[in-house]
């Protein structure tokens, strides 16, 4: 403790500074003398009786931080007042009419959950609601799954897939490749969802490196790159993977690709550490997005993985999320968990239930549970039909460059290959709104909407170098 403590900078007190900066201007007064006090509200009123103007705030030298880019794009949609506008930036699903989805089988389940008067307002366990660990880990993990069978995996629930993340990244600094070894590396895909790295950054690792991931010239997978940088990556370094629907590329390996994966990561001791945030979304279909992690546990691994329902439950803003620990048998795992316990303890104490209690009811009914997997289907096909409408707009218009990409890739995103300057030209010209690196959200195309970005992505592609 002692030595994580003294990994933090020595800072001088925030409410000496204050004072000291209070005081500056009537620094040749006695303030007690004065009957002042010596306390900042004293000297705020010593100040005010003497009429001095009031002295700058404890909080003057913060800087002003830079916005999270993609809250900022949907806060500068929201004030655009072009009816013509598009909101493609956005991170979560839209129906047809642009408006955000609450599942039918969510409506159904809150609704019977604000009857059941059984139910009440306790606290729940440090490591959260018993019946939705278990469901939620289940579903990623197959019933089959030999960590279940072997009764080596337990799980955490967690403030959305964020807080999974967090947790983890925190457990790793503390108890991975030795105690407090912030200095492992921890690897994260090269493009990949840009709060990973402060995620882990948070957690206090230092050493937070890319993997190649995307080939921009072939608008696909470098496999090449990615195996290499595993050969090439310190034994026991962290690996941060995509379980499906990678954003914001889009592009997942395949079976046989991740067949070569494993084999690096296991010779090379590497610890894999899924992010799955969109179980559902690749393929429609849950058992087929969970393929890439439930073939590592037939591996053998011990791992990590990430859950988040925001996305598959269209249960955003309730913090619905699930860490999965996998690991080489039981006593291990309840070790793991004990400590987790611990973290989660300083960081939100327990968790909310009304998301958690949501999901548990959903997957544990079979009635519901085929309604859930229906209404997921739902979304996912409407993402697909965007894509092929969106391709086919722009091949019937003769856009300079190949569009197969936008129906290859698959999930929420898609990666288009626009530029920056003809992202801004979008922006600005034509009041869609997208991220700078290109990635679109699919479900801010509508059946509306979808003629209007077609050719106005022509007209930048034509136009914008
Ligand atoms: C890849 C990835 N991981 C994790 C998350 C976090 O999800 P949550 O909102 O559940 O924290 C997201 C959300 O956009 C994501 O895209």
């Amino acid at each position: 403790m002692a030595e994580r403590e003294s990994l933090l900078p020595t800072r001088p007190s925030v409410q000496r500074l204050g004072r000291d900066r209070l005081l500056s201007p009537v620094k040749d007064f006695r303030i007690d003398a004065l009957g002042a006090g010596a306390g900042p509200g004293g000297v705020r009123a010593l100040a005010a009786a003497l009429g001095l103007a009031m002295p700058s705030s404890i909080f003057s030298d913060v800087p002003q931080a830079q916005p999270v880019v993609v809250f900022k794009l949907t806060a500068d949609f929201r004030e655009d007042p072009d009816p013509r506008k598009v909101n493609l930036g956005v991170g979560a699903y839209r129906t047809d009419e642009g408006q955000p989805w609450v599942l039918p089988v969510v409506r159904k389940v809150e609704l019977q959950l604000a009857k059941n008067d059984s139910l009440n307002h306790e606290y729940l366990p440090i490591l959260g609601l018993p019946e939705f660990r278990t469901n939620a880990s289940h579903i990623a993990l197959g019933e089959d799954s030999p960590a279940i069978k072997e009764k080596r995996m337990g799980s955490v629930q967690a403030l959305g897939g964020t807080g999974a993340l967090r947790i983890g990244a925190e457990f790793l600094r503390r108890w991975y490749n030795g105690t407090n070894n912030a200095s492992t590396p921890v690897y994260v895909s090269a493009p990949t969802w840009e709060n990973h790295n402060g995620v882990f950054g948070a957690a206090g690792f230092v050493d937070i490196r890319t993997y190649r991931y995307w080939d921009a010239a072939k608008r696909g997978l470098d496999l090449k790159g990615l195996l290499q940088d595993m050969e090439n990556a310190p034994e026991f370094s962290i690996f941060v993977l995509h379980a499906c629907a990678h954003n914001p590329t889009g592009t997942d390996p395949t079976p046989e690709q991740w067949e070569k994966i494993v084999s690096v990561m296991k010779r090379r001791f590497l610890f894999p550490f899924f992010d799955s945030a969109y179980q559902g979304f690749s393929s429609g279909d849950l058992d087929k997005d969970a393929w890439a992690v439930r073939y590592f546990v037939n591996e053998g691994f011990e791992l990590f993985c990430a859950q988040s329902f925001s996305k598959n439950f269209g249960l955003y803003n309730e913090r619905v999320g699930n860490l999965i620990v996998v690991g080489k048998d039981a006593d291990n795992v309840v070790r793991v968990l004990s400590q987790m316990e611990k973290i989660v303890r300083v960081l939100w104490s327990n968790p909310p239930a009304q998301g958690a209690r949501i999901v548990a009811t959903t997957l544990s009914n079979p009635e519901l549970f085929t309604e859930w997997k229906e209404n997921v289907k739902t979304m996912a096909d409407r993402i697909l039909l965007m894509r092929t409408e969106l391709r086919s707009r722009l091949e019937a218009l003769g856009t300079p460059g190949t569009w197969n990409h936008i129906t290859e890739q698959i999930g929420m995103f898609s990666f288009t290959g626009l530029t920056t300057k003809q992202v801004e030209y979008l922006v600005n010209e034509k009041h869609i709104y997208l991220l700078p690196s290109g990635r679109i959200n699919m479900c801010g195309l509508t059946t509306k909407n979808l003629d209007y970005v077609a050719t106005s992505i022509h007209e930048a592609v034509t136009k914008v170098q």
